[in-house]
């Protein structure tokens, strides 16, 4: 993946800040996305001293809800280094309520968040990426979008959405050779499931046939392969990885 460009939103902490870094260490230029402006540069300023004397590490502070600053930034990435080869849709957060107590701000900030935020990023990268004739696309849903969970309308609305998303752009972006993929999430340890409850947790792990917790690095090895050439025959899916939990 060297010299590849790549975008990577929710790129601050947790699976974004893993999938960043390993695309860093095969020597992509990268580009994270989020609205942290202090986490973002400390991950520069870490990485930054790895860095191949060829590599750019860049970052931008934005919500990918709004489309006119993720369209700036794509703008921005083109007219200096001339292509996007790989989006990573991984922004996303949970705001959980049962349906009956949920407020309408709940749902609208999950949906605008974590569907429109990729339908944001997606519009905004395809133009460019048909016009070159090549691109990876990357959107991380959940396994909740494919099984639902308590208290998660909002956030399996998004994610199931996702998959749409990600089925109909592959048939639309295909043969511009642009792949269109989703990764689907099981239970990964980040900051989003660090505060469940113990019973809760121990209730998911009983399902996981792998007996364990995903790991970051799971999910971003995952990503690395959807976005390198040996997936170049893989559009239009949605993967599970996690760890058998639903099967
Ligand atoms: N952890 C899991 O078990 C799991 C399972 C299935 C799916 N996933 C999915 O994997 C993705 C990453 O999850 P994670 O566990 O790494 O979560 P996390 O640790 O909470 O990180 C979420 C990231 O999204 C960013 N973000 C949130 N809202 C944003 C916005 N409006 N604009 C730009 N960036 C935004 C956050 O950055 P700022 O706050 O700095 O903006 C942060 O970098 C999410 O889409 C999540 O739904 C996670």
């Amino acid at each position: 993946m060297k010299n590849k460009n790549i975008i990577i939103t929710g790129a601050s902490q947790g699976i974004g800040e893993t999938i960043s870094e390993k695309f860093f260490n095969n020597y992509s230029n990268i580009f994270l996305i989020s609205r942290n402006k202090d986490k973002l540069e400390k991950i520069k300023k870490r990485l930054s001293d790895k860095k191949d004397s060829t590599q750019t590490i860049s970052y931008f502070v934005a919500s990918v809800e709004n489309y006119n600053d993720i369209s700036n930034i794509v703008k921005t990435i083109i007219s200096k280094f001339k292509h996007i080869d790989v989006l990573i849709n991984n922004a996303g957060i949970t705001d959980d309520n049962l349906i009956v107590k949920m407020k309408e701000k709940q749902w609208d900030q999950v949906i605008n968040t974590n569907l429109k935020g990729t339908y944001n990023c997606c519009k905004a990268v395809s133009k460019y990426m048909i016009k070159q004739k090549s691109g990876k696309i990357i959107n991380i849903s959940s396994i909740i979008g494919e099984i639902g969970n308590k208290g998660q309308v909002n956030y399996a609305a998004s994610k199931a959405g996702i998959v749409g998303l990600t089925k109909s752009l592959s048939k639309e972006l295909g043969s511009r050779n642009i792949n269109v993929n989703a990764i689907n999430p099981g239970f990964i340890k980040t900051k989003m499931t660090e505060n469940l409850d113990k019973d809760k947790n121990l209730d998911f792990l009983n399902k996981i046939p792998l007996n364990r917790f995903g790991t970051v690095e799971d999910v971003s090895n995952l990503a690395y392969f959807l976005a390198s050439k040996d997936s170049d025959y893989i559009t239009g899916q949605t993967i599970n990885i996690d760890g058998g939990m639903v099967v």
